[in-house]
């Protein structure tokens, strides 16, 4: 997604600001280029040198100094596909309200026509200055994006709300700045994770996924405008921002939790690794081991996406299959089953891994196989495909 993207890192002084290193590293790994500009405050807190060599391009703090034969803040500006202020003062946020150019960074802020994303840092007082909340007020009015900032311990030994956002809600935040918002509109419903069906208070049934591909998912949606509800299994990953998650255990409280907000749906995708099984009985009190050998009656779980299908309507419905032997056959039988619009295939080894190798099958008999790629880039390419088949009714 951020492959040749120019992206323009304003760095400012504040206690932060190392973190705009570990920023940078992330977005050249996805293939953006970033072209730091820090301000004087900022290079006291982290060393031009550092920010450079990560990000791989010079690092320009002097609007008076700039290498004139290479570049200058006008073409800085231009050549942007965003502006990313991380971490942003309340000076900054305060200069660029009022309209003060008196730096190159606020300079190509003033003078780029790229949207532009802030991520402010400072202490909660300062944060809660009402003329700092009017200057954000404003700037959102205007069109500036803001990411953060989070509740939590503060460098200066305080508590309170101020704290930087986290790292990876940045780099949702710049991608959601340079998504195209093709799903806005479009209420989507995810399920992620795996079910666990208790045996008794201590033990269940379950498997080893991760939700990481679900997550991505409802991650993807929401950055291309839709709004999004994840119903999710016991995983450990962080809520998605912007996303309503709904936590559940068992696949009988998946279903309930589904059925909710499936009548409003517009588009389903259910990522869940929903167990087939269940036990017929659930022991009140923990089996203990001088128990008697016992055997498990197991009875079969509810298939949620089958009952979705029955009641479809002009509802797109996307499955996933886990197959071990032909997974082409398999998946497809189970799409004209489920009445879905595409199936997602894959092996078993995608399972708690961060990325998979995928097979994209649709209602029409398409049949594409995706390289291995990072599960947050399958589902850019899923969502690709649910956006153009809709387009094409
Ligand atoms: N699914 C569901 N409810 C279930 C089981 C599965 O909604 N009780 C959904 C899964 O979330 C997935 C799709 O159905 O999107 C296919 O799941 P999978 O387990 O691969 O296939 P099954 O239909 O359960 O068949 P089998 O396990 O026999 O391969």
């Amino acid at each position: 997604m951020l492959e040749g993207k120019n992206i323009i890192l304003g760095v400012t002084g504040g206690i932060a600001a190392y973190k705009a290193l570990e920023l940078t590293r992330l977005l050249k790994k996805e293939g953006a280029c970033v072209w730091p500009v820090m301000t004087d405050a900022a290079t006291k807190f982290i060393g031009p040198l550092s920010l450079a060599t990560l990000a791989g391009n010079p690092v320009y703090t002097d609007i008076f100094t700039l290498d004139r034969a290479s570049i200058d803040h006008i073409e800085l500006a231009d050549r942007a596909d965003l502006l990313a202020v991380v971490p942003a003062t309340a000076n900054l946020i305060g200069k660029v309200a009022s309209g003060i150019a008196d730096n190159l960074l606020t300079t190509v802020i003033m003078a780029s026509p790229a949207p532009v994303l802030i991520a402010p840092a400072m202490n909660h007082r300062m944060y809660a200055n009402p003329v700092v909340r009017a200057n954000i007020e404003k700037l959102e009015e205007l069109g500036y994006l803001f990411v953060g900032p989070e509740r939590g311990e503060l460098a200066c030994g305080w508590e309170g709300e101020g704290r930087l956002a986290k790292i990876e809600d940045v780099m949702d935040a710049v991608k959601a700045a340079l998504s195209p918002k093709d799903l806005e509109g479009e209420k989507v419903l995810v399920t992620a994770g795996a079910t666990r069906e208790p045996i008794d208070p201590v033990r269940f049934i379950s498997n080893a996924s991760s939700g990481k591909m679900g997550y991505a998912l409802a991650r993807a949606a929401r950055r291309r405008g839709a709004e999004v509800v994840l119903v999710s299994g016991p995983v450990h990953l962080a809520d998605p921002p912007g996303v309503t998650v709904k936590r559940v255990e068992s696949s009988a409280e998946m279903r309930d939790e589904v059925l909710i907000h499936y009548p409003q749906s517009t588009v389903v995708m259910m990522a869940a690794a929903v167990s087939d099984f269940r036990p017929v009985l659930r022991r009140t009190g923990k089996i203990k081991k001088d128990t008697e050998p016992i055997a498990l009656e197991l009875e079969r779980t509810p298939d949620i996406l089958m009952e979705m299908g029955r009641n479809k309507d002009e509802r797109f419905l996307v499955g996933f299959a886990l197959e071990t032997e032909d997974l082409v056959g398999n998946a497809t039988e189970k799409l004209r089953e489920k009445n879905l619009d595409i199936i997602v295939a894959n092996g078993p080894e995608a399972i708690d891994s961060d990325t998979s190798r995928v097979t994209l099958i649709d209602r029409g008999g398409g049949v594409e196989n995706l390289s291995p790629m990072d599960k947050e880039e399958i589902a850019e390419r899923l969502l690709d495909k649910v956006v153009s088949m809709k387009k094409a009714g």
